[in-house]
């Protein structure tokens, strides 16, 4: 009985991925807009997204701080795949506001999940490298996380959150992100244009793994056609670019790029201020490229598509 009950469960779950209605929350983010672009193209699929403020095509306005909304507009679409990015991912924001980045982060993966299980979906949730310590790299998926801030806690706390309510689902952890922007703050890269610009300090304690969107969307891509055609992608995974730079590196790299004179920025050799960040955080990503998961835009050439995005703000001196 208990047998048939999964086998029917398994059946249905499968013929909701083999005819694909997507949500994606953070549809609009640094990291949305690249996925939407690449979520469009799967056959046979339709896609919306959710954004707090900003509109697109496909874009459905929901503050995902009002859950009963949130929840009311998954029951009533009831996609099959559920891809949550929206959170408040800027460490020192967070403890500005943490009350509220705690509701995001946590309580809004919780009902979500919740949802999720209710109405079969599978759900795939993004996390962070800064679930870890940073002090015994590279990290696999099963490793112990040890958050050094409140942000890094609170999304190890929204992984909790997913498992607690369903084991249909995937976390995939990544670090820090790059690639086209609306402006200079929205990466942690191109927030750099203003130190290749005037010069000044730059962290060189942190070993960072730039991960180019364009290509995190292929791969998350790849993980939605695994589970409609083949295996059911459940537990956790990694994914990151694979050339390790410091912020003092990609300073430096963008001050060549604007034809800057490099000897004004110095190299900051010890943990900079602000909320603690882990010091070396790579990712065994072997699972996900043993699943054919494999492009990585070299860093210099993602640097490039991400400056040029931003069009006369990076125009030399
Ligand atoms: N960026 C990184 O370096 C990085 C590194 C590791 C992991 N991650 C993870 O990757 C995911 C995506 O990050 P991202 O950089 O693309 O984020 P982002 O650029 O900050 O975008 C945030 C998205 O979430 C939406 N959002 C924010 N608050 C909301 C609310 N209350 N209700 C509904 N929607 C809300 C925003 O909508 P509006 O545009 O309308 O405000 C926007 O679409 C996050 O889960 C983050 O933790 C990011």
């Amino acid at each position: 009985m208990v047998v048939c009950f999964f086998l029917f469960l398994n059946c249905e779950i499968f013929i909701m991925l083999k005819s694909m209605r997507i949500i994606l929350t953070g549809a609009t983010g640094l990291l949305g807009r690249p996925l939407m672009k690449e979520l469009a193209a799967i056959p046979k699929s339709r896609l919306s997204g959710i954004s707090r403020s900003r509109t697109g095509e496909d874009i459905v306005n929901i503050d995902l701080l009002d859950l009963p909304a949130a929840e009311e507009y998954l029951r009533k679409e009831t996609p099959g795949v559920i891809i949550h990015l929206a959170a408040e991912r800027r460490p020192d924001q967070f403890d500005r506001n943490p009350e509220a980045s705690r509701r995001l982060n946590v309580d809004a993966v919780a009902a979500i999940a919740r949802t999720a299980r209710d109405i079969g979906a599978w759900m795939l949730y993004l996390s962070t490298d800064y679930v870890f310590d940073g002090s015994n790299p590279p990290y696999a998926p099963g490793d112990a996380p040890n958050p050094l801030n409140s942000y890094g806690q609170s999304k190890y706390e929204g992984e909790l959150a997913l498992w607690s309510a369903t084991n249909r689902g995937a976390v995939l952890r990544v670090p820090l992100l790059y690639g086209p922007v609306e402006y200079p703050a929205e990466s942690p890269v191109t927030a750099l244009i203003e130190t290749a610009k005037a010069g000044g300090e730059a962290d060189d304690w942190q070993q960072r793994y730039p991960t180019f969107t364009p290509d995190l969307a292929r791969v998350i891509r790849r993980m939605i056609e695994i589970s409609r055609d083949d295996e059911f992608l459940t537990g956790t995974f990694h994914w990151s670019g694979n050339e390790v730079l410091t912020k003092y590196d990609m300073v430096r790299l963008i001050a060549e790029y604007l034809g800057q004179n490099t000897a004004e920025i110095l190299p900051l050799r010890q943990a900079a201020g602000g909320a603690p960040r882990p010091h070396d955080t790579r990712l065994d990503c072997s699972a996900l490229e043993s699943r054919g998961c494999d492009r990585r835009t070299p860093f210099a050439e993602g640097l490039r598509a991400a400056l040029e995005s931003l069009g006369s703000l990076t125009e030399g001196p």
